[in-house]
């Protein structure tokens, strides 16, 4: 079956579309014998004016209401145009379609609402109005069945990452730098139950923050900016002392973590430096804040992991990369790209809830307790038939 995932990520950058063929027998609660195929993939930039909306709807306190509607009907518009366009380049067209939304707010820890405890999530982007657009099924909606079950609700990939990278003999750890960090660990010959999975921090959130803020560039192209700064390596320390990093897995983070007020903070440890320094510092921040959750969380046993494989846009600042990699080498893991398992970095999230549909499509579960912290395997997403 040709299956269509559609992410839009914490970064707000826009639309990645991916088109995979998912063939195969199926064994075990969640079927890990199936193959998936990526067929293609691309990717579309959000209008200047709706990635602002985004932004200032997730950093909101207050914002009307109906505009929040409309957004939710804006949204699979842009997805339905971002899908036909795909499908029109490879000449394939998706009898299913994963949209994960654009998250306007995620908490993944209970916290007290009006006398009940409660952990919350919200995707935009309305799956009925997607589905009509394109005339197939959608499934959208993935993380509250999670929550629903005792999940944070994220990260949800893990799956993805253990169909495709699970290896008899090799340790693996796939890591994900999107708008946050992710990470997936998977031991060699490990059983879905056996995979670890996290946030780890920012990922590119923090460095295209300061870079808007200071440069009036949405990223750090290439980490050119970076590259020419010098890290000031006692902020990096201090913010490493924060709760979120000491905290043990299962854990999730945002915008709500690092947005704004952690930008803000940041900014003022970094007082009277140069520019060009403090971008540097807060790409200095994401690489150690993997090496620290690395060491901390993942690298118990000695020789369990070989390799790591890097995906998401963050792959593409060079500065970033060097950083990571001088970070791992005495870990003793050996870094590679997503490119090289077959899914370009920046496809690999939105192949993932193709995949996530297709489970979903067949009645089989999608989250692994292990990483979501939920008290079962759970059915996720709502259908919209189309
Ligand atoms: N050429 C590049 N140089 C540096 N950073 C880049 C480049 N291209 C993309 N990025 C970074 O990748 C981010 C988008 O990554 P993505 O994986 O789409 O994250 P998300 O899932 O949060 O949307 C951008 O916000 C930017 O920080
Ligand atoms: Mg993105």
């Amino acid at each position: 079956m040709i299956v269509a995932g559609v992410m839009s990520g914490t970064s707000a950058d826009g639309i990645n579309v991916a088109l995979v063929r998912i063939a195969g027998p199926s064994r075990g609660p969640y079927g890990h014998d199936l193959t998936v195929k990526l067929l293609g993939h691309a990717e579309y930039r959000y209008p200047r004016n709706v990635r602002h909306f985004i932004l200032s709807a997730m950093n909101a306190t207050r914002i009307p209401v109906a505009d929040l509607a409309r957004l939710n009907f804006l949204l699979p518009e842009l997805y339905a145009e971002a899908v036909l366009a795909t499908e029109k380049r490879l000449a394939r067209k998706a009898k299913l379609v994963g949209c994960h939304g654009q998250t306007l707010y995620h908490q993944g820890e209970a916290a007290p609402f009006l006398g009940r405890k409660l952990a919350v999530t919200w995707q935009s982007g309305d799956g009925a109005v997607l589905a009509t657009r394109l005339g197939v099924p959608v499934v959208s909606d993935f993380r509250p069945a999670d929550m629903a079950a005792g999940g944070k609700g994220a990260p949800l990939v893990p799956l993805f990452d253990f169909f495709l990278y699970r290896d008899p003999r090799r340790g693996r750890i796939a890591q994900n730098l999107g708008g946050i960090a992710n990470l997936t660990a998977i031991p060699a010959d490990a059983s879905p139950g056996e995979v670890l999975a996290f946030d780890t921090g920012p990922g590119n959130m923090v460095i295209d923050a300061v870079t808007e803020r200071l440069f009036h560039r949405p990223f750090d192209r290439d980490g050119r900016i970076a590259a020419g700064g010098r890290v000031l390596d006692r902020v990096v320390t201090d913010v490493l002392r924060e709760p979120f990093f000491r905290r043990a897995p299962p854990k999730t983070a945002g915008r709500e973590e690092f947005g704004q007020d952690f930008v803000r903070g940041l900014l003022g440890r970094c007082r009277r430096a140069r520019a060009s320094d403090i971008v540097a510092t807060a790409t200095a921040l994401t690489a150690q804040s993997i090496a620290e959750a690395l060491r901390r969380f993942v690298l118990k046993k000695p020789g369990q992991y070989q390799d790591y494989i890097v995906s998401g846009g963050g792959v593409r600042n060079s500065t970033l990369m060097t950083m990571l990699a001088k970070q791992l080498l005495p870990l003793g893991l050996e870094i590679s790209s997503s490119d090289k398992f077959g899914i370009p970095s920046e496809a690999k999230e939105a192949a993932a809830f193709a995949l996530l549909a297709y489970q979903t499509w067949n009645r089989r579960p999608s989250n692994l307790p292990s990483a979501t912290g939920a008290t079962r395997p759970a059915l996720l997403g709502k259908i919209s038939y189309g």
